[in-house]
């Protein structure tokens, strides 16, 4: 089969598509015909640095980098109990750890899938993964109806998610963005936006109950300076926060925490509800063949993308 092997951590050039053996299958896993990849910022990020890659991979390079695969399961392993071979299926794959989602066939655990609804596009099912688990992952422990949410870069993989998720908790959304993606997060349920390059979010906003960072650093500080007493901020960026942020974090009362997304089945089937209801709609801004993949990561890296990038086979 064809896979995209990263020989070793670097540049775009290291992603190297490769014939290589079709993934054997253990008891409790499934062999998935990989119809749609969707491409995250860990992508690249563990695509150029070695120490990232053992850090989120659990290995050295070479690897079959990726997580997000929607697909038909064409094999099932012996202990397989929740699906059967046709069924169209989608998860985030072995995260953190190894998922080897760039490749024509994937073997995924029962445990980290869900089936595809049937109103739902491998497209769409594809990107309804790693982001959007994040998004459920890091809301569900944080949020209650009525609060008032703050959701960094809503226009982006995980905060469009993430707006729409916490529209459907019942919370008041306030949202930043670039002004051009305005409409975008309004569209989805933002009920207040603000654009970060005109306006400073912590001049204008206060008693705020729960803040989605994105970036760390000093859009964090200031984050802090807005949230009531007793509040939180879950920021995803990295687990280390510097010393002024944690200095002003207990000055303020103010939960300074960090969530790593993790597959999870039982959460795939809320997002799976979610598509059904039509309390999720993934954007796809955009697609490109297997053979660009490249190029995919050149789009997500450009720190620009609105929704979700896709991988098409
Ligand atoms: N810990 C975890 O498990 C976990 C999971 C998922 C993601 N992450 C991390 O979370 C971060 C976000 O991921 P993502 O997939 O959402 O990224 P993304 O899709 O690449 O985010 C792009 C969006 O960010 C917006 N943006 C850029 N600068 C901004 C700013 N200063 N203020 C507000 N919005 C801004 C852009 O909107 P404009 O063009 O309008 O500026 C764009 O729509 C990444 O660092 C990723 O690695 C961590």
């Amino acid at each position: 089969m064809k896979a995209i092997v990263l020989e070793k951590a670097g540049g775009i050039e290291n992603l190297v598509m490769k014939e290589v053996a079709q993934p054997i299958i253990k008891d409790e896993e499934v062999l998935v015909k990989v119809k749609a990849i969707s491409v995250n910022p860990v992508d690249y990020k563990v695509r150029g640095n070695e120490d990232v890659l053992g850090m989120i991979c659990g290995r050295n390079s070479p690897i079959v980098l990726g997580w997000d695969i929607a697909g038909t399961v064409v094999a099932v392993g012996d202990k397989v109990t929740k699906f059967n071979i046709g069924d169209n299926v989608f998860g985030m794959i072995n995260f953190p750890g190894t998922g080897s989602a760039y490749a024509e066939y994937v073997a995924a655990s029962e445990a980290h899938l869900a089936k595809i609804p049937s109103s739902t596009s491998f497209e769409e099912a594809a990107a309804t993964t790693l982001a959007a688990l994040t998004a459920l992952q890091v809301l569900k422990n944080n949020v209650n109806p009525g609060d008032r949410v703050l959701i960094h870069a809503g226009s982006g993989g995980v905060g469009h998610f993430a707006i729409q998720i916490a529209k459907s908790m019942g919370a008041h959304v306030i949202t930043t963005s670039s002004a051009k993606n305005k409409d975008f997060v309004v569209s989805i349920g933002a009920d207040e936006h603000i654009d970060y390059r005109t306006e400073a979010f912590q001049d204008v906003l206060s008693n705020i109950d729960f803040v989605f960072d994105m970036f760390n650093g000093e859009t964090l500080y200031n984050s802090v300076k807005v949230v009531k007493s007793g509040g939180a901020i879950v920021s995803i960026p990295t687990p280390e926060f510097s010393e002024e942020i944690l200095a002003l974090a207990k000055e303020r009362d103010v939960k300074v925490l960090f969530h790593m997304v993790q597959s999870d089945g039982e959460d795939m089937n809320t997002l799976k509800d979610m598509l059904e209801s039509g309390a999720v709609k993934p954007q796809i801004s955009k697609s490109f063949p297997f053979d660009q993949m490249a190029k995919a990561h050149e789009q997500l890296e450009s720190g620009r993308t609105v929704g979700k990038v896709i991988v098409k086979l």
